[in-house]
Formats: C-alpha cells, structure tokens, sequence
C-alpha cells in the first residue's frame, strides 16, 4: 500500500458512520449507502459483483450499482454524487480524464496521469484517485512476487501501461522500460512516470534485450483479448525467469499466458489486478478491511 492513499475513512458530510447492524438480510433500507461506476458502456462492468460481495461478506450497509453516462457529462455525474450524497464512484471509459476537472483534489496519481477511476469523500471535499496502479502491484505481492530491484518491460502506453509503469517505479523496480508499437507514445509515458522507453518493432534488438534480462513482463495491450487471439511479442523472447503479468482477464488464459507457461514462465490474469484496485476503493470508501476471497470469487463468476 503506498502511502499516497493511506485509507482515511472518507464519508459523504452529514453521513452515518459504516452500519453493520439494523440491517434486514432482506437488502436496502433508507439507511443503506449507495456506490456507483459511471461509464459508457457500463453493463459489463464486473465491479457491481464484486463490490457488492464485499459489502455484503463485512456488514456494511452499501449497494454497489452502475450508471450508464454518457460521454460529455461527467460533470453531471460528479454533481449528483454531491446532490445525492453518493457514498463513493468507480469511473471508467471514457470519464476518467474528464472527471478531473469536477473535484476538489487529486491524489499524486490521478494528478500524475490524468486520469481518476475512484471518486472518494475526503470530509466534505471530493477527492479522484487512480486505483489500478496499486492495484497491479498489490496483486503481485499477492502472488508472491515483490517488484522491488526487479527489471520490468511493460508493454502499451495507454492508461493501463502508465498507471503500472508509474507504480512499478515506485514500488522500487530497479528499470521498467516501456514498450508500444507508436514508439511517441512510449517516450511520453516513460517520461511522465520516470520509466525509460524500449525503441524499436516487437521484433527488433531493443525489446529482445529487455526482456532476456526482465525479471517481470506486463501486458497492458488488448493483444489477447476476446476470441480475437494474437500475441503482443514473440513468443522466443519468452523465457523461464519471466514472471507474465497479463492484464487482460477475458479470456482468463491468453495466448501471452500460454506461450509464457510453456517456457516455464511464471503468469497471472488481470483478475488480480482488478480485485485489488476495487479493495483500494473499498478501503478508501469504508475504512474497513476489503474481504480479498469473496471478491476474487466475485470477480471470477464474470
Ligand atoms: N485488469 C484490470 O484491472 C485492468 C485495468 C485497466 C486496463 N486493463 C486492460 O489493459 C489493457 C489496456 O487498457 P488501457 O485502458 O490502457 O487501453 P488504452 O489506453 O486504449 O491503451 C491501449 C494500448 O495498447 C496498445 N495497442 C492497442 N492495440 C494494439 C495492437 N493491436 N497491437 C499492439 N499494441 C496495441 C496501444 O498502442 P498505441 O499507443 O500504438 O495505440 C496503447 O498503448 C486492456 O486490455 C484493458 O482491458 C485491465
């Protein structure tokens, strides 16, 4: 957990504190709490299960839903979190840069990358926060890997690749190199997280010799996705020191992760990633202990 969101317990002014008791197992009562993703498209989100699971494994008296909104009107969206005094918001594509602009203040990595996926209550001041960053790097501690001293090629430079690139940095990577097939956008990212830019094609000498030394490789292209297939490097530059992080969770085995296990690699999904940057939120959200195993199986059932 970086110190930049150590979990204050935030609250809407005026709100209860968390209830735990009073609450029929029956569901909602004028007392429970609401929290939201706002999105377009929203319907796939895989945060209402996952979210709702943790409430209802700790007591707490929220319901997690989603808001279909459309691009353009995220000030609206921030608007009705204060009018309606909406205890906590996910945002995702394609709010999460223009959101920024609605709030009182940003934590150093919303600030940093543009971009927030977490709208939490700090007293009476709406804060944006970026989640997933500290999400990836808890989800690999979780799995026995600390990135500390580690050599890390990330490949994309969206805000996916930032906000892991960012995070590995600063969790005490000894070098993450950042590769993308438009070589400008791998200059910019590098330079806005402190990282370095891998130049060249996926076939070129730059890549392969970043990942012959790599100690961590993250996926953070779409390459994988969906039914779609295909490999973001060539899989020769797979070996059995990798530990394959893949960002992508649909489908839960990519072609990246099974070129990976089958040089001996170490690999992971992007559930991970996704579980932990919701228990960010959780605890930024409640000040309670997010329950890690209910919202992995959550986020597992789709
Ligand atoms: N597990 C999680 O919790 C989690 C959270 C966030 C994102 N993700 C996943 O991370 C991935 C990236 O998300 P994002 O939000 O960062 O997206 P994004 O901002 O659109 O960035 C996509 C990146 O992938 C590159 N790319 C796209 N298509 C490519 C292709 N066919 N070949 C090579 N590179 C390609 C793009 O390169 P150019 O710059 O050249 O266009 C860009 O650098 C997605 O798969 C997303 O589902 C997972």
């Amino acid at each position: 957990m970086s110190s930049e969101s150590a979990p204050a317990r935030s609250e809407p002014p005026g709100a209860d504190p968390v209830s735990t008791t009073d609450r029929p197992r029956s569901g909602v009562t004028g007392r429970t709490r609401v929290a939201a993703v706002i999105g377009d498209p929203v319907e796939h989100s895989r945060s209402p299960r996952i979210l709702n699971a943790a409430f209802a494994a700790t007591g707490v008296d929220w319901v997690f839903t989603a808001f279909a909104v459309a691009d353009g009107h995220a000030g609206e969206a921030v608007a009705a979190v204060r009018a309606l005094g909406i205890a906590g918001m996910s945002v995702t594509m394609p709010h999460k840069a223009a959101v920024a602009e609605h709030l009182d203040d940003l934590d150093p990595a919303a600030a940093t990358l543009g971009a927030v996926n977490c709208i939490a209550w700090d007293g009476e001041r709406l804060v944006g926060h970026n989640t997933d960053g500290e999400g990836l790097v808890a989800a690999l501690h979780a799995d026995g890997l600390d990135p500390r001293d580690r050599s890390v090629v990330v490949l994309g430079a969206g805000g996916a690749a930032r906000a892991a690139a960012r995070a590995l940095v600063r969790s005490g990577a000894a070098d993450v190199g950042i590769w993308n097939r438009t070589a400008d956008r791998a200059r910019a990212a590098a330079e806005l997280v402190g990282a370095r830019a891998i130049e060249g094609p996926a076939e070129g000498p730059e890549l392969a010799a970043a990942l012959a030394s790599a100690d961590l490789l993250v996926n953070a292209t779409p390459v994988g996705m969906g039914a779609s297939g295909g490999i973001p490097v060539p899989p020769s530059l797979l070996h059995p020191g990798l530990y394959v992080s893949e960002l992508i969770y649909s489908p839960l085995v990519t072609p990246l992760m099974s070129a990976a296990a089958e040089v001996g690699a170490r690999t992971s999904n992007g559930l991970g990633m996704l579980v932990h940057q919701a228990a960010v939120a959780f605890r930024l959200w409640t000040g309670e202990e997010p329950p890690l195993e209910p919202m992995r199986t959550a986020a597992a059932a789709g």
